[in-house]
């Protein structure tokens, strides 16, 4: 697939080839910052958006069109996972996603369904959408939520500051849920396996919340069953590894062999890169919140990395996490063009 991209940057990065830049995209580049999005974003929910592959497809090329940017990402989210199997999913503005049914009992968790890929069609149908509309420019990037991250949110009934129920569940009922990770994990197979024939460029994994976890909990509840769907989803394209705290988690990441770990903003990323074993890139790691800055101070600190990184194949630019939806459209744009006009 690669072999026909007209900008294959983050490809050959992704596989720790050398590029004449590095290649750019952000996490959430295809969201709130853009009054764009809003225009659609008031004509309808967000899950119609997802569920609608033309919504959809608008949507993931609105950064591709205005940003200029060398990979799109598929707009979706990670939780469509949990909706499948089952969870009663919103979104409300202001509250953030919500599952009116959490899972948190044995029954909860027999509910739950596996064979439910019919109901996540729709992204197959916006994945071929969106490729015709892209026509090789750029690559596409999809996703799925790691299954701790998504237990999270069903175990929560939403977003958590403090995952004071996922930790409950995990230390008094860990048998419960395996079960449940064991159950997310087999779905999510399915689903990436589903995206990568639909004909994606490349798939990441978003374990967001990992960060939550001590390194022995990490390895049993979230390294596990991401190494497990690393070795059962078809390796064609390159798999990107993400988790706020892969500053620290970076070298068990690196066991599961994904190409490319995605680093978050409090490490270094070129000390990270060379504890990794060869071949596996690094994607990252300016802290978001430097995009509020003034224009110079963006400008020196993306050089700052890139200076740092300098000699090193396998780099891709990115954020530590996602854009917030307060960042000036303009300062966004402004990074990108300090990448693009950027030659090693
Ligand atoms: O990156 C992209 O542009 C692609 C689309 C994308 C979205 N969510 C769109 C979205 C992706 C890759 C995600 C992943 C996602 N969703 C993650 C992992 C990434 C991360 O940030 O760690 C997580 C944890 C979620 C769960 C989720 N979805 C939350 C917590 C929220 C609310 C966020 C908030 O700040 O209020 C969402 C909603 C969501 N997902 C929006 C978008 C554009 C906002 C929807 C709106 O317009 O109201």
């Amino acid at each position: 697939m690669s072999k026909t991209l007209q900008n294959d940057l983050l490809i050959r990065a992704a596989l720790s080839q050398s590029t004449e830049r590095p290649p750019v995209w952000m996490m959430r580049q295809a969201g709130r910052f853009m009054p764009e999005y809003w225009e659609i974003k008031n004509k309808y929910s967000f899950l119609e958006m997802c569920k609608t592959p033309e919504i959809a497809a608008d949507v993931t090329m609105l950064p591709v069109d205005l940003l200029d940017i060398d990979a799109a990402i598929l707009f979706s989210d990670i939780l469509v996972t949990g909706e499948a199997m089952g969870g009663e999913l919103s979104f409300e503005q202001g509250v953030g996603p919500r599952f009116g049914n959490p899972v948190r009992t044995q029954a909860d968790v027999d509910r739950l369904e596996t064979d439910c890929l019919d109901k996540l069609q729709y992204v197959a149908d916006a994945i071929r959408v969106i490729q015709e509309r892209l026509a090789g420019r750029i690559p596409l990037i999809v996703f799925a939520g790691a299954p701790f991250t998504i237990l999270s949110y069903l175990v929560e009934g939403g977003s958590s500051k403090d995952f004071k129920r996922t930790k409950l569940m995990l230390n008094n009922e860990p048998a419960l849920a395996h079960q449940l990770l064991q159950k997310i994990a087999d779905v999510t197979i399915n689903y990436l396996n589903m995206q990568i024939d639909a004909g994606v460029n490349a798939v990441q994994l978003f374990d967001s919340w990992a960060l939550a976890l001590s390194w022995n909990d990490y390895r049993e509840f979230a390294h596990y069953y991401n190494k497990y769907i690393l070795d059962n989803i078809k390796r064609t394209v390159p798999v990107i590894s993400f988790c706020k705290g892969s500053s620290v988690f970076a070298p068990i990441m690196a066991e599961a062999n994904p190409d490319v770990v995605s680093i978050d903003w409090n490490a270094d990323l070129k000390n990270i890169k060379q504890t990794l074993p060869a071949g596996i890139a690094v994607q990252g790691n300016l802290d978001p919140f430097v995009l509020y800055a003034d224009k110079q101070v963006i400008e020196r600190k993306i050089l700052e990395l890139f200076e740092r990184m300098r000699g090193e194949n396998g780099f891709i630019f990115n954020l530590g996490h996602g854009i917030m939806p307060d960042i000036p459209f303009d300062n966004v744009k402004h990074a990108i063009n300090v990448v693009k006009g950027f030659r090693y």
